[in-house]
Formats: C-alpha cells, sequence, structure tokens
C-alpha cells in the first residue's frame, strides 16, 4: 500500500493512474478500522481499479472537545487492516494539510436535514463533515465514493453535497456491519467494557422492537414511552434521541409506511455516545 500524507504527492500520483484510465474509488474514515470500514473498503474494490482509503480525525466535525480528544486511534493496526484488505493507497493528513492556517470559518447549512436528530443534538457536526468531505473529494477526485449506512443522515448530507456542488462521482450506500449480537460495530466500541458492550445491545433491541411494534399499527410516540423507560432501568445509559422518519428527507412521522421510513436512535453507554439505524 501506497501512503501519502501531503497533497501534491498524491495528487500527482492519482492524475497518473487517471491518465491510464484506472477507476479510483474513496473510502473516507477517521481510523480506528474495523470490519466495517473494511466491506467499505471491500465494495470499492469489487468496483474500481483503485481504492483509496483516507484516515483523518476531523476536528471541525467534533462538536465536544473531550470527545475529539477521546476518539480512538490506532494507526498502525489500521495500516496493517488496510494492507490485509488490499487498500492500494492511504491518505492520512495532518491537520497543517487539511486546515493550514485557515480560520475554519466556512460553514455548510442544509437546511431541516442537518439541524434534525444528529444535527440537533451536534451542532455544527454536518458542517464539518461535508467541509471535510469536500476537501477529500477535490484532492483525491474519486469515480465512486463510499458510505455506511451506518451514519444514515450523514449520507443524506453527503448527497445533497454532491448534488448541489457538482461533484462529478457516484456515491455509494453500504449496508451496516453487525457483531453476531446485533451490536452496530463502530470505532466507539472500542471505548466500551465487556459489560458496556452488553448494555450497548439496548440500541439495537430498541431498533428490533420499535420496528414490530409500528409494523403492529402502533405510533411512534407510545413505542418511545417504552424504550425510554428500558433506558431508565439501564444503568450508565442515556437515549437522546428514537425517531421514525422519512427516509428521503428526515421528516419525522408517526406512524411507519413501509418501503419509505428509516428508524434511527442515539444515546450514551457509559459515556460513550453511539448511534444506529434500522429501515422498517
Ligand atoms: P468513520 O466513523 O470512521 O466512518 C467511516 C465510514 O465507515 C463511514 O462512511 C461510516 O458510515 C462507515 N461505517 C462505520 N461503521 C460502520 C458499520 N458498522 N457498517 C458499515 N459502515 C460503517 O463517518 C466518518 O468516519 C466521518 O464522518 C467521515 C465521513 C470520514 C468524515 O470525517
Amino acid at each position: 500500500m501506497q501512503i501519502f500524507e501531503e497533497i501534491e504527492p498524491i495528487r500527482a500520483y492519482l492524475d497518473d493512474q487517471r491518465r491510464k484510465g484506472k477507476s479510483i474509488g474513496l473510502v473516507p474514515t477517521m481510523g480506528a478500522l474495523h470490519q466495517g470500514h473494511l466491506s467499505l473498503i471491500g465494495a470499492s474494490k469489487g468496483e474500481n481499479d483503485l481504492t483509496v482509503g483516507t484516515i483523518y480525525v476531523n476536528p471541525t466535525q467534533f462538536n465536544n472537545s473531550t470527545d475529539l480528544a477521546k476518539y480512538p486511534r490506532s494507526l498502525e493496526a489500521d495500516i496493517a487492516q488496510l494492507t490485509q484488505a488490499g487498500c492500494e493507497v492511504l491518505f492520512k493528513p495532518s491537520n497543517e494539510v487539511m486546515y493550514g492556517k485557515t480560520d475554519n470559518s466556512l460553514k455548510f447549512d442544509f437546511g431541516q436535514l442537518d439541524k434534525v436528530l444528529e444535527g440537533k443534538f451536534r451542532p455544527g457536526h454536518f458542517s464539518g463533515v461535508a467541509l471535510v468531505v469536500s476537501k477529500l473529494f477535490n484532492i483525491i477526485q474519486p469515480h465512486r465514493a463510499y458510505f455506511g449506512q451506518k451514519d444514515y443522515q450523514q449520507f443524506l448530507v453527503i448527497s445533497r453535497l454532491v448534488e448541489e456542488l457538482k461533484f462529478p462521482l457516484q456515491l455509494k450506500s453500504i449496508p451496516i456491519s453487525r457483531e453476531t449480537s446485533g451490536l452496530a460495530l463502530s470505532s466507539r466500541n472500542q471505548r466500551l467494557s465487556e459489560e458496556g458492550r452488553a448494555k450497548a445491545l439496548l440500541l439495537v433491541k430498541s431498533l428490533r422492537f420499535t420496528r414490530d411494534e409500528l409494523l403492529n399499527g402502533q405510533n411512534i410516540n407510545d413505542v418511545r414511552k417504552e424504550i425510554q423507560a428500558r433506558f431508565d432501568g439501564t444503568p450508565g445509559a442515556k437515549l437522546e434521541y428514537l425517531e421514525l422518519a422519512d427516509r428521503n428527507t428526515l421528516e419525522a412521522l408517526q406512524h411507519g409506511e413501509k418501503e419509505s421510513a428509516v428508524i434511527l436512535i442515539a444515546g450514551f453507554v457509559d459515556d460513550v455516545r453511539l448511534i444506529d439505524n434500522m429501515l422498517l
């Protein structure tokens, strides 16, 4: 795997590859890689001649400095996993390379899309995501870019970004990788104890319960009360939101229309913030 830390050398390398007719797939990550990230690498490898993985913990998408400081970092293990997965190129820039001396004042506003759910609880988060992803699209200029359904709202925001800014690339959404227990893989799971991981199953169990109740005709407000009680009854667990929303606009819904709705959940388990979602 070729590793680049600066913009000019990777641009020159990829320009050359594009001239040779090679297609390029991009998989942006913040590192602390797991099988979910590697499934994105695998999807890219299946559709492109070259896969570029990126590892960069982007400060502008963290609205909480403790969360940024505690974000897990495991560069050596990440490089070994990417090499093993057959990723051909890694871009791992520094803050200096990505932001230089700018004051990070460039902001994005996606209307309702970045004000609800994650956007409500993490103000400015999606502006930071859109900014770093725009930079990566401009640096790498991929033919295709891969994102996980795990970050459901993020995918919708990036879709809007691509549409509005006319990035000439194809976006791909990859299904959520889960442990056999059902727990959605997440870099943040590394911060959980054995007991915490067991408690974290509350998220996926809540999603399954909600889905079944909605399909039985219940409305989301009644289901939420039950889920809230389950969180309240679990020491160290805190529910931030459980919402039923339109799959494309994230507009809140009362009843689930199969085919067009998604259930999204966020909460804390022992001070670790986790998210998950499920299509109805
Ligand atoms: P990160 O959380 O490292 O995730 C990188 C990519 O992996 C995202 O597209 C995410 O949706 C996907 N992913 C994470 N867990 C997954 C799982 N269990 N199954 C499938 N895909 C999964 O998301 C980010 O980084 C950042 O916001 C980023 C897009 C890199 C911008 O900084």
